[in-house]
């Protein structure tokens, strides 16, 4: 028995033939999927059901998925996908990793959640292991990313009053237009993004936003004394997978510094190898002043973000003035750190670089360039931008899945290419040429 790394099961089965040994390379996982997705439901009756008792706030694409493993779902009828949206790059360290599964089942059998009232045995290793890797004092852990961003803003906050003597309940944020950071309403308060706001207020003051990628809005917002932070993603996910001039993150670090203003980068989609650095911040060898992580740090199976700061910063919250009932458990603190481990043993981010620039080069020489205007991204968090005039983003999503490969469109004209970070170069050929087929048979239709 092999594992191959996508952690698929292989066994070798000899067979004679013909003179010669044959090889059949048997995968078990047809097996698998037939007893795990056992299901007497077709794909409407899940859809139905869920449609009837589930809230209607997401469109997913008509496709019952029951089972994932490595870089690979299985709908309920047994047909394999690749899941090219990594449950929103939460997993990129691919479906049911051995390592971040084993962390989750032994640590669950001993001692789960217990509330930060008491010292676990996990939360301090934990926050030593995320300290060092990523150079800061301390670690806030949360759950979700919205509450991570949320926390943030609340330091920077309270950093203002404490550290810079802004007036009493005058603190402003800056946040970049087309930011997405969640769905509370301190997030929606920042967004510019009628879709995620409208209907939802009143919304909270002390916020505003500026153009992303323009410096000298910048600067002219952090000249304003009551400002305390400036809140971005270095690249923007949602929006479409903006990647920002170069020297943008390098010319943020000078001007925060200079005006005395905390730069907050949310690396909720973007950290973990994602965009083929362990931070796309590294890319420019900057250090934010408060990094907030989430998604892939609970490794898909969980739910862990995190705000880390240096000490100057962080210690401006005291005892009982923040917190989380499940921030910091010893199942969270265990999983996160397998999956930290997984990505550095598996060299997952040099995976993500060297998959990226092979998959942005074949689709930009490949696809029709009629129906594709752009391609862009880095590493593997990656967009194609549609022209309307030919096709619209959820058709070609359908498309694809009839083909066997899933992606989720931001907008109309967008779709976002972001798979398990593990892929093998093989997986990726074949999942290129199930992309440029589609595509290109659009543009002939
Ligand atoms: C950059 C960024 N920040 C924050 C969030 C919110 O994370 P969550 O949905 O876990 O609250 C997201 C979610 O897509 C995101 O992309």
């Amino acid at each position: 028995m092999l594992r191959n790394r996508n952690h698929i099961k292989l066994s070798f089965v000899m067979l004679p033939g013909r003179g010669a040994t044959r090889l059949i390379l048997k995968l078990e996982e047809s097996v698998r999927i037939q007893n795990t997705c056992k299901s007497l439901l077709s794909t409407q009756d899940v859809m139905k059901r869920e449609k009837k008792y589930a809230a209607h706030n997401y469109h997913p694409l008509p496709v019952a998925l029951c089972r994932g493993e490595g870089v690979f779902v299985w709908d309920i009828e047994g047909k394999r996908y690749f899941d090219y949206l990594s449950g929103y790059s939460a997993n990129n360290f691919g479906h049911c990793h051995p390592k971040i599964v084993k962390a989750l089942q032994d640590q669950s059998a001993v001692l789960h959640h217990t509330s930060r009232a008491f010292y676990s045995d996990k939360l301090g290793e934990y926050a030593e292991v995320i300290t060092k890797l990523f150079g800061y004092d301390k670690l806030m852990p949360m759950n979700t990313g919205v509450e991570a961003g949320d926390t943030a803003c609340k330091i920077a906050r309270k950093w203002g009053y404490k550290k810079k003597n802004i007036p009493r309940d005058e603190a402003k944020i800056i946040f970049a237009a087309n930011n997405f950071w969640g769905r509370s309403l301190a997030a929606i308060s920042a967004s510019t993004d009628p879709s995620s706001f409208e209907g939802y207020g009143p919304f909270l003051p002390g916020f505003s936003c500026i153009p992303y990628d323009d410096l000298s809005a910048l600067e002219r917002e952090l000249k304003n004394p009551l400002v305390c932070a400036y809140m971005m993603e270095p690249i923007q996910g949602e929006a479409g997978v903006i990647v920002p001039s170069d020297g943008y993150l390098k010319s943020i670090r000078e001007l925060c510094t200079k005006y005395n203003v905390l730069w907050i980068a949310d690396e909720i989609q973007t950290g973990l190898g994602r965009t083929g650095r362990r931070l796309a911040v590294d890319y420019e060898n900057v250090l934010p002043d408060i990094l907030v992580l989430g998604k892939a740090l609970g490794g898909g199976v969980y739910p862990v973000s995190a705000c880390l700061a240096n000490d100057d910063i962080m210690m401006v919250i005291e005892p009982g003035t923040h917190g989380s009932t499940f921030g910091g458990n010893p199942l969270a603190s265990k999983v996160a750190i397998a999956s930290l481990e997984v990505l550095e043993e598996e060299n997952v981010a040099e995976n993500a670089l060297k998959m990226g620039n092979k998959f942005r080069a074949e689709l930009r020489k490949k696809l029709n360039s009629k129906v594709v205007i752009e391609v862009r991204g880095k590493g593997l968090l990656n967009a194609i931008v549609i022209n309307q005039n030919h096709a619209e983003a959820w058709d070609i999503c359908l498309k694809l899945k009839e083909e066997g490969l899933i992606a989720k469109h931001t907008h109309e004209y967008i779709v976002r290419f972001a798979p398990p970070l593990i892929i093998s170069e093989e997986q990726l050929e074949e999942s290129m040429e199930i992309i440029i087929r589609t595509i290109n048979n659009i543009g002939t239709i």
